[in-house]
């Protein structure tokens, strides 16, 4: 290479302004496989909402698509009466909105779908496959910020599903465990997991905070709360298939496919 970069009369760029990569791992895997599970769940959970209540429930228990139940079309299983019988659509259009935002704007899943489905980039050190880029600083990724809000909503909605978690304890002939009532519990126990470990849960633990030592508490639950937060990628993904094998027992044990076991 001489003095101006060339080599004799080619101008030398350097490989990486070629090529989309250097890399030589099956990088793309990752990206397809994200997309194929997330774009599973997303069709699984439309077609889920547009489904009759009738197959929502089984005995004591509720879908977790459903929870909580808002309109009177909910029978027995309304948890909050606050919209009459004038309501004749799926119940799951009332609610689903919020864990679907937060999870849309949850900060792994943004980085799995913006890999996975706009390939900005697909993956560490491969070239994004659009030119332009703003980042989320413009209308409308600007609206990721209300990620905290949808914690705030969502952590109504996980109430909630413990409480149905609860009532899946209560039998016609009274106490009692069931196979639903281990996987409504063991549901509610994962997305519990999945929104302690939120970056927005951590920040309402110990952001805003200039001094760890004058708040001791805080420091103590936000080392905790931490901890969980380095987790955060798998909860993400063990909830998301909870949820969806939840509503898929409910569903089974209501269309007569699946027998519940009932352990006492
Ligand atoms: S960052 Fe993922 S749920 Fe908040």
């Amino acid at each position: 290479m001489n003095s101006n970069g060339t080599f004799g009369e080619q101008q030398y760029y350097g490989p990486a302004t070629v090529a989309r990569t250097l890399r030589r791992d099956p990088w793309w895997v990752e990206a397809l496989l994200t997309a194929l599970v997330l774009g599973g769940f997303v069709v699984y959970a439309t077609w889920v909402a547009f489904q009759p209540f009738d197959y929502a429930h089984a005995g004591p228990y509720l879908s977790p698509f459903y929870s909580p139940c808002l309109s009177a079309n909910c029978g027995e299983h309304v948890s909050l009466p606050l919209i009459g019988s004038w309501w004749n659509l799926s119940p799951a259009f009332l609610i689903l909105w919020i864990p679907a935002g937060f999870r849309l704007t949850c900060y792994y899943y943004r980085k799995a779908y913006y890999r996975s489905f706009w390939w900005a980039p697909p993956g560490c050190a491969v070239r994004d496959a659009r030119s332009g880029y703003s980042g989320e600083t413009a209308f409308p990724l600007v609206l990721q910020n209300i990620h905290r809000y949808f914690f705030y909503l969502a952590t109504l909605v996980l109430a909630f599903l413990w409480w149905d978690a609860a009532l899946a304890f209560r039998f016609d002939d009274g106490f009692g465990v069931g196979m639903g009532t281990l996987v409504l519990t063991a549901n509610a126990a994962l997305l519990s997991l999945y929104s302690i470990s939120c970056h927005s849960c951590r920040h309402l633990c110990g952001g805003r905070l200039d001094v760890f030592s004058k708040a001791p508490g805080r420091y103590r639950i936000w080392r905790l709360v931490s901890r969980f937060n380095e987790h955060h990628m798998f909860y993400a993904w063990i909830s998301l298939f909870g949820v969806a094998l939840t509503d898929v027992y409910v569903r089974l044990v209501a269309m007569g496919i699946l027998h519940d076991i009932r352990f006492f």
